[in-house]
């Protein structure tokens, strides 16, 4: 399988001492969806900033569709779709404006980014929806209108941080499940930072539990098909792992 994401002896040293990431090493395969989870502290944030491209590594190498996303930040633009904890919709805009925000700056014609959006929209469930404001949206239909947003770009990677943890249990798991099916029927690659063992669970084939200072602890793959005892073994087992 080929390499989506991969993070090589990643170091980023804030001041002498204070590492937001130390050695990371991993790499993530086209076409999986792993999981990040970790404590507050032990450098989520900071892989997430170094995989878009926001801050530039002290040493080590990032790849991202063959792309150093700090050096290549120009061509980059549309590779990775990212949805939020918060939609961050813009409130004067309406669903389909803003799920078509990243076309309109990528330079796409209004009568195309309109159509992709509304295609996208329609497929998360918001017909009918489509001109309402954000305010007029529920929770979770405004989540709806960022995960659309993150999916018009064609993106090869969809990066999600913290997206579903703002929501109650039922809408997120609902959202959840159908999110995983469209990264899924297209072919996206999943990396979600999350701080919910059930979500890393339900929506991952591998988790990577984080430890301070910033590198992989452990690494779980997550079976197929499980059941409840199974499910709770494997939540016992990230639990203990995160607390090493
Ligand atoms: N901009 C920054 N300046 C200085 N130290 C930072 C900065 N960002 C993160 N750190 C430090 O790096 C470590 C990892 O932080 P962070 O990546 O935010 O962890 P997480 O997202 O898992 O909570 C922490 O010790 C934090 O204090
Ligand atoms: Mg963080």
């Amino acid at each position: 399988m080929e390499t989506m994401v991969r993070f090589e002896g990643v170091t980023k040293e804030f001041s002498p001492g204070n590492y937001g990431v130390l050695d990371l090493n991993f790499e993530v395969k086209k076409g999986e969806m792993v999981a990040i989870v970790g404590k507050t502290g032990c450098g989520k944030s900071t892989a997430f900033g170094l995989l878009v491209g926001l801050t530039k590594p002290t040493s080590g190498t990032i790849t991202v569709d063959g792309c150093d996303p700090f050096r290549d930040f120009d061509q980059f633009r549309g590779k990775i779709g990212i949805v939020f904890q918060n939609d961050r919709l813009l409130p004067w805009r309406t669903a389909v404006e803003n799920a078509s925000v990243g076309l309109e700056i990528m330079g796409i014609e209004e009568k195309q980014r309109r159509d992709i959006a509304l295609e996208w929209l329609q497929r998360l469930g918001l017909s009918g929806w489509e001109d309402k404001y954000p305010h007029e949206l529920s929770g979770g239909m405004r989540q709806r209108v960022a995960i659309a947003r993150a999916f018009t770009m064609d993106p090869s990677l969809i990066l999600c941080d913290e997206s579903f943890s703002a929501l109650d249990e039922l809408t997120a798991t609902r959202l959840r499940k159908e999110f995983m099916s469209l990264v899924k029927e297209n072919g996206k690659t999943g990396l979600f930072i999350t701080h919910s063992i059930n979500e890393a669970i339900e929506m991952a084939n591998r988790i990577l539990i984080f430890h301070k200072p910033g590198h992989v602890g452990r690494e779980i793959h997550v079976p197929e098909q499980l059941d409840v005892h199974e499910n709770e073994n494997l939540r016992q087992e990230i639990l203990n792992s995160l607390g090493a």
